[in-house]
C-alpha cells in the first residue's frame, strides 16, 4: 500500500502521498498542498525540499555516499576516466569500447573553436577574472550555433550541442588563463586525450617543446572526475531552473559557472588557498584562526569545512587528501600550506565547536594544494571545478528536458507593506 503522510491545519487534515526512492530515501510530496488548504511550505536555501527525482546521482551525507548512475565514486575515481564518467552521467550507461572510442572521437572533432571567438576574448581586460570570461564565452555559443537556442530539436541536434560544449570548454578554458596573463593562446591537439589536451593548451609557451607530464594528467582526471556532478547543488539547481525556462543548453551551462563562482560552493577552492597563505604569513597560529572561524561577530568562515549535505565526512575530500600526498610526493613538492592544511584539520576535528556543527573538510580543502601542486594558479581553481562538473550540469539539464518538467518557479511568503495610497512627492 502507498504510503501517506497527514498534514493538520485548523481543524482539517490534509493527506498526501509519501514518494520513496530507489535508495529508500522519502519525501512527501506536496503538490496539492496550497489548492486544498491554502498553505505552502517555506524553505529558505532549500535546505530539506526536494525538486526533482533524478536518476543521476545518489548522495548519503550521513554515511558519505557518493555514486554516479549506482558506481561508487571510490571506484570511477581509482579506475575510469573523465570522458567514461561523463558518458556514464550523460547517457546513463557504462559506454561499450565502441561507444566511448566514437564518443572520444566526436569530441576531438569539435575541440576547435571559432576564429571570432579570439575577438571577444581579446576585448576582456587582460587581467579579467577567468571564471566571467569563461560564462561570457559559454554563452557566445549560443551566436555562432543558433539551432542550439531550441532545445526542442532532434535529440542528434541536442546530442551535438553537449559534444560541442564538452569538447570547447578545456579551449575557453585554457584561452581564458592565456588572456589572463596576456599570453596568446594554443590551439587544442587532437593526438592528446582530454586531460593532457587541456594542460597543453593552458602551459605549452611559443618555441617552446612542452611535454604532458603523465602524473599531473591523471591526478587532473582524478580531480575531474569527483567533480563531475554531486545532484542538486546551488550551479545544478541554477542549471535545472535556467533550462526549465526552455532556455538553450548553453545560456543553462553559462549560467551554472556563474552561480559556481561564489565562494561558498565552487570559489571555495581558491579561497582556501588564500586562507592557507594569510595564516601562514600570519605566523602559522591554527588556534587564533579557528578562534575567529567561531567568533559570530567575525564574518570569517573556515574555508574548505562543512557542507551542506556531508555530515560526517565528504567521500571526496578522503580521495584527494590521499591523491594531495601521492602528487606531492611524485612531482617531489614540499608545500608548507599543506602542513597548515593538516594542523587546521586536526585543530577542527577536536574542536567542540566544529564537532557540534558536524564541519568536516570538504572536497575544496585539498583540491587547491592539488592544484597548486600541478601548476594551476589560484584564478583557475574554480575554472577547473567547472570542468569537472560540466557533464554533470548537462547530464541534469538533459534529464530535466527529457522529463518535461515545469518551469521552476518558487513561491514566497509576502511579508512587506500592506496597501497604502500614493504620497505626493511635495507632501513626502
Ligand atoms: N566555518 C565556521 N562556521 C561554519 C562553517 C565554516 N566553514 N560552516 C558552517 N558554519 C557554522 C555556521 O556559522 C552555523 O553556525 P550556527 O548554527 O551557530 O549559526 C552552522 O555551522 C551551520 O552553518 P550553515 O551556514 O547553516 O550551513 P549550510 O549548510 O547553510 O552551509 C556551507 C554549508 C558549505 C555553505 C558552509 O559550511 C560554508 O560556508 N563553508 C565554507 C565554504 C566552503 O567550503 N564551501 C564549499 C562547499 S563544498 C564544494 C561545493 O560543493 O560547492
Amino acid at each position: 500500500m502507498s504510503k501517506t503522510a497527514e498534514v493538520k491545519f485548523e481543524g482539517k487534515s490534509y493527506e498526501l502521498p509519501v514518494i520513496e526512492g530507489t535508495e529508500k530515501e522519502i519525501g512527501i510530496n506536496i503538490g496539492s498542498l496550497r489548492s486544498e488548504s491554502g498553505l505552502i511550505t517555506l524553505d529558505p536555501g532549500f535546505k530539506n525540499t526536494g525538486s526533482t527525482k533524478s536518476a543521476i546521482t545518489y548522495l548519503d551525507g550521513e554515511k558519505g555516499i557518493l555514486r554516479y548512475r549506482g558506481y561508487s565514486i571510490e571506484e570511477l575515481a581509482d579506475k575510469s576516466t573523465f570522458l567514461e564518467v561523463s558518458y556514464l552521467l550523460i547517457f546513463g550507461h557504462l559506454p561499450s569500447e565502441s561507444e566511448l572510442s566514437d564518443f572520444q572521437n566526436q569530441i576531438k572533432v569539435h575541440t576547435l573553436v571559432h576564429e571570432d571567438i579570439k575577438k571577444i576574448l581579446e576585448g576582456f581586460p587582460s587581467n579579467s577574472h577567468p571564471m566571467g570570461v569563461l560564462s561570457s564565452l559559454v554563452t557566445s555559443l549560443t551566436a555562432f550555433y543558433p539551432e542550439s537556442l531550441d532545445p526542442n530539436r532532434s535529440s542528434e541536434r541536442v546530442n551535438l550541442s553537449i559534444i560541442r560544449i564538452l569538447a570547447k570548454m578545456p579551449t575557453f578554458a585554457a584561452w581564458a588563463y592565456k588572456n589572463e596573463v596576456g599570453h596568446p593562446v594554443n590551439y587544442p591537439d587532437n593526438n592528446l586525450d582530454y586531460c593532457s589536451n587541456f594542460l597543453k593548451m593552458m602551459f605549452a609557451l611559443p618555441a617552446e617543446k612542452y611535454d604532458v607530464d603523465p602524473v599531473i594528467s591523471s591526478a587532473l582526471n582524478k580531480l575531474l572526475i569527483l567533480h563531475a556532478d554531486h545532484e542538486q547543488n546551488c550551479s545544478t539547481s541554477t542549471v535545472r531552473v535556467v533550462g526549465s525556462s526552455q532556455a538553450s543548453l548553453y545560456a543553462s551551462i553559462s549560467a551554472g559557472i556563474n552561480a559556481l563562482w561564489g565562494p561558498l560552493h565552487g570559489g571555495a577552492n581558491s579561497a582556501v588557498i588564500e586562507m592557507l597563505e594569510n595564516i601562514k604569513k600570519d605566523g602559522g597560529d591554527t588556534k587564533k584562526w579557528m578562534a575567529k572561524a567561531k567568533d559570530k561577530n567575525d564574518p570569517f568562515r573556515l574555508m574548505g569545512f562543512g557542507h551542506r549535505v556531508y555530515k560526517n565526512f565528504d567521500p571526496r575530500a578522503r580521495i584527494i587528501k590521499k591523491a594531495a600526498d601521492d602528487v606531492l610526493d611524485k612531482l617531489g613538492v614540499d608545500d608548507p600550506v599543506l602542513d597548515i592544511a593538516k594542523g587546521l584539520e586536526q585543530v577542527a576535528l577536536n574542536d567542540e565547536y566544529f564537532v557540534e556543527r558536524k564541519l568536516y573538510p570538504n572536497v575544496d580543502f585539498y583540491s587547491g594544494i592539488i592544484y597548486r601542486a600541478l601548476g594551476i594558479p589560484v584564478d583557475m581553481f574554480t575554472v577547473m571545478f567547472a570542468l569537472g562538473r560540466l557533464p554533470g550540469w548537462i547530464a541534469q539539464w538533459k534529464e530535466m528536458r527529457e522529463n518535461n518538467e515545469p518551469i521552476g518557479r518558487p513561491r514566497q511568503i509576502y511579508v512587506g507593506e500592506n496597501l497604502r495610497p500614493y504620497v505626493d512627492l511635495k507632501k513626502r
